[in-house]
Order: structure tokens, then C-alpha cells, then sequence
């Protein structure tokens, strides 16, 4: 193995041996406040240049971010879908944020982005920004069963009643949970499309029965195989899901 994929295999395994990785949203060492500077002294002033070099930066130090392979289809999603009103659960250091808002044509067209971490939503806010997208992303801090009410309040402020995205990228355990929450508030219905990132590591077990087995019939769902970022060697896959 090449010394930068033995550096990143490494910064991927003491990340996952962290405990703060799952209570706090950090890998505990310092690299996503490193990573916000280094976005902020080297990368342009724009969303490729922002990608580009949060993509670089994982290369050698494993950041959690849907990265490059999995963001192909992700991509794909989103021109398939066109939405205007976008819901993402777990932001980390807002790769995803700049990755989505910057597809977004429609005028009004928003990401409300949830984050349960502060350290997580203010280093988002500042990679947003600096790829001079934050007209478009709105960054909510905490967890959805206590920001429902603001969470609605802000899809009705883009004149719409149910989210046409939704991306799931957050704590594995709460993916079910979180979308049933979002289906008794009515803020997902027909239409809206459910991207659920990690199906395979580290997996969703509930969602995934929830989906393809028990509620199959409340949605055209498909299941992309695909590689785990920044880490080609891992397999992963995305279930793309349509509410019907
Ligand atoms: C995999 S990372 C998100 C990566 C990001 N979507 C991207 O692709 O660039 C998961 C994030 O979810 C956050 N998180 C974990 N549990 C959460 C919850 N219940 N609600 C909101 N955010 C949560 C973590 O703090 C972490 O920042």
C-alpha cells in the first residue's frame, strides 16, 4: 500500500476506535477544525475548489464525507429529482452542503441541513461560505425529534409542505426513526426522495427492512453498490428511495 493509503487506512481506524466519534460527531484529533483552515487558506472561493480540496485533505486524513464515488450518484439523484426544498440529516463539515446547494437551480431552491454538533454546524457554516453558498444552505443545530417545529417552519417558508430530498447521513440507529418522525409531521410524501448513504458499513439494518421488506410498497427503491469513501478497497452502498 502506497504511505498515503496507509495514512488515511490509519486515520480511518483510530477515527472509528474514538469515542467521540458517535457521541460528538469528531474523530477526537483535531482534523475537522484542521480541515476548516486548510479550506480557508488554500481552496478558491467556490464550490469545486472547496470539494476539491476537502477531497484531497481525506486522502490522507479519512474524513466521514460521502465523498467523490458515492457523491457521482448522489449527483445523479438530484438532476434526476430537481429539488427545490432539501433536507440533510448530519452535515459534519458541510461537504455534502456545498456538494448539494451548488446543484440546486431553482430560484428559493434550499438545503436545511441538521447537525446535532456545534463544533460540526459552525466549521459547516464556514466551508458554506466560503464556496459562497450560503444563501442557499440553512444550518440547524440539533437533533430532529427537538427541531421539528423549526424544521417545518422553515420548508414553509420555501412555499412548500413536503421535502422533495431528503439525505441520510447521520447516526445509522436513527435513520428509521428520523424518517418516521418526518412522515407523521407530514414533511416527506409523494414525490420525495429518500437518499440513505452507509447501507453497507456500517449499515442500517432497520431502515433497510423498513424499505425493501416491510413498507416496500410505499416506495420505488433502489440500491446502488458502490465503494465506501476515500477507502475503495471497503464495499458500501446508497438506497435510493421514492415515496409513493
Ligand atoms: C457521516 S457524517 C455526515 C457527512 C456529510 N453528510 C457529508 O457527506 O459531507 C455524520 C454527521 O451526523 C452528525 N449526527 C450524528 N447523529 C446525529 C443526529 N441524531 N442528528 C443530527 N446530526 C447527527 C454527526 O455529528 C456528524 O457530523
Amino acid at each position: 500500500m502506497a504511505p498515503e493509503a496507509l495514512t488515511r487506512t490509519w486515520t480511518f481506524l483510530t477515527a472509528m476506535a474514538s469515542s467521540t466519534l458517535w457521541r460528538e460527531g469528531q474523530a477526537g484529533d483535531g482534523r475537522e477544525q484542521e480541515l476548516l483552515q486548510h479550506v480557508l487558506k488554500v481552496a478558491e472561493k467556490n464550490p469545486q475548489s472547496v470539494m476539491k480540496t476537502i477531497d484531497q485533505y481525506a486522502q490522507r486524513s479519512w474524513l466521514m464525507n460521502i465523498g467523490e464515488d458515492k457523491g457521482l450518484i448522489l449527483d445523479q439523484a438530484l438532476t434526476d429529482r430537481k429539488p427545490k426544498a432539501v433536507l440533510e440529516l448530519g452535515a459534519y463539515v458541510g461537504y455534502s452542503a456545498v456538494r448539494i446547494s451548488s446543484q440546486l437551480d431553482q430560484p428559493g431552491a434550499t438545503v436545511i441541513s441538521l447537525e446535532m454538533s456545534a463544533d460540526n454546524s459552525n466549521i459547516t457554516r464556514q466551508v458554506v461560505a466560503h464556496a459562497g453558498l450560503s444563501d442557499k444552505v440553512q444550518v440547524v443545530e440539533g437533533i430532529l425529534k427537538d427541531k421539528v417545529e423549526e424544521i417545518t417552519r422553515l420548508l414553509h417558508e420555501l412555499d412548500a409542505k413536503t421535502f422533495d430530498f431528503v439525505f441520510l447521513d447521520h447516526d445509522k440507529n436513527f435513520y428509521l426513526s428520523d424518517f418516521l418522525i418526518l412522515k407523521e409531521h407530514g414533511l416527506v410524501g409523494k414525490g420525495t426522495v429518500v437518499f440513505a448513504d452507509n447501507m453497507k458499513i456500517p449499515g442500517s439494518p432497520l431502515y433497510r427492512e423498513y424499505v425493501l421488506k416491510t413498507n416496500a410498497d410505499d416506495f420505488d427503491t433502489v440500491e446502488h453498490k458502490t465503494r465506501f469513501e476515500y477507502l475503495r478497497w471497503l464495499p458500501d452502498s446508497v438506497i435510493i428511495s421514492t415515496c409513493k
